[in-house]
């Protein structure tokens, strides 16, 4: 599902292969050191002390939002704040029932089944966690034909943790099992700067407060590509100076790496540009929109949209969506006129590149 066009760009929030390693570096192993989303924080920690001063699992948890804002880190936080295992599977790892029944059937008590990608769940697979979920049962057919017979067996109390981005994917029945549903927001800038500062450290390169400034506005308000142009700056802070992450060699490298002040990527400014040359702004509706970029209507109104909604580039209306003036003046592009009848204005079918 994932477009090789689209996360082969440096600023996609999806995990690019050679991140893996260093990201898993970066990860923070507790709450205390996850940084922001004070919401999340306040009720996963009620919740587990809750469960833990009980004596039982934590309710199954659903955690969903855009790429690269800590629905994996967290959910690896659940497990070692309640101080039990966590098996981590996926939507596309996980392919047939006899998968996802040894899975379910070697669970300890309480612990964490964590599933990325939830949204990718097979159906099958779907109905079968129900009742897993529910009470803790496994129903399976042994046999075929007439001397086939239902076998329950128990399982273990366990808490499911499932990350999506793309909840509105999720069939209302699967929603429904999820005691705690939680949605990861875009971080604020001075968060950002935190989880720069905590990544520098690690890393052991020095980082300017200015810069570090610098990097969390242009981060798409997402700590994955914060962290990815951090090692970005790191490399040309070596070759290109002294190791140190100066503003100076900060705006260098932003210029050379052709990265948006606003932190905008290259879907943010197709999907803009689209709006405002080829709809003259809007309002446009969310299909007609989807098909112009050839991108779901879904993806668009769960991924990328959100950002640009929340930085004030794009309104939702009830007529579809319309691009602001902000919009229209970070492409330094003139709106236009609204005293002039639309049928005057020449077509403006161009989608250049903009700037
Ligand atoms: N709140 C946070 N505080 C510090 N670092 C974070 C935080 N959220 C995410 N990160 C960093 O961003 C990276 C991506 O997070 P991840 O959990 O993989 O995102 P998602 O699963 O939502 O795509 C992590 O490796 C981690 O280093
Ligand atoms: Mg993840």
């Amino acid at each position: 599902m994932s477009d090789p066009v689209v996360s082969s760009r440096l600023l996609a929030a999806e995990m690019a292969e050679d991140d893996r390693g260093e990201e898993v570096r970066l990860r923070p192993q507790r709450l205390p050191e996850f940084v922001g989303q004070e919401k999340v924080k306040e009720q996963l920690e009620l919740a587990i002390a809750a469960a833990r001063g009980r004596g039982e699992a934590l309710d199954h948890v659903l955690l969903y939002g855009p790429p690269g804002l800590g629905k994996t880190t967290l959910a690896a936080i659940i497990a070692a704040e309640l101080g039990v295992a966590f098996t981590p599977t996926a939507g596309p790892v996980l392919q047939i029932k006899g998968d996802l029944t040894a899975v379910l059937t070697n669970l300890q008590a309480r612990q964490v089944l964590f599933f990325d990608e939830v949204h990718r769940l097979q159906p099958e697979l779907e109905e079968i966690l129900y009742s897993a979920l529910e009470d803790y049962r496994l129903d399976i057919l042994i046999g075929q034909g007439p001397a086939a017979r239902t076998h329950t067996l128990e399982l273990k109390p366990f808490t499911f943790v499932a990350a999506t981005t793309r909840a509105g994917l999720l069939s209302a029945p699967l929603r429904s099992r999820f005691g705690l549903i939680l949605r990861l927001e875009f971080y604020q800038p001075r968060h950002l700067c935190q989880i720069l500062r905590r990544s520098a450290k690690i890393l052991d390169v020095e980082l300017a407060e200015a810069a570090a400034e610098e990097l969390a506005r242009r981060s798409r308000g997402t700590p994955r590509i914060a962290n990815r142009l951090l090692r970005r700056l790191r490399d040309y802070a070596q070759v290109r100076g002294d190791g140190r992450i100066g503003m100076e060699i900060a705006r260098q490298a932003l210029a050379m790496l052709e990265i948006d002040e606003y932190g905008l990527d290259e879907a943010d400014r197709r999907l803009l540009l689209t709006v405002l040359e080829k709809y003259r702004g809007g309002p446009v509706g969310l299909e007609t929109l989807a098909a112009s970029i050839a991108e779901d209507a879904g993806a668009i109104e769960e991924i990328y949209e959100p950002f640009l909604i929340q930085q004030g580039f794009l309104h939702r209306t009830p007529r579809g969506r319309v691009a602001t003036p902000l919009a229209w003046q970070h492409f330094r592009l003139t709106p236009p006129n609204g005293a002039l009848a639309p049928t005057l204005q020449p077509p403006l079918f161009s989608s250049g590149e903009g700037q």
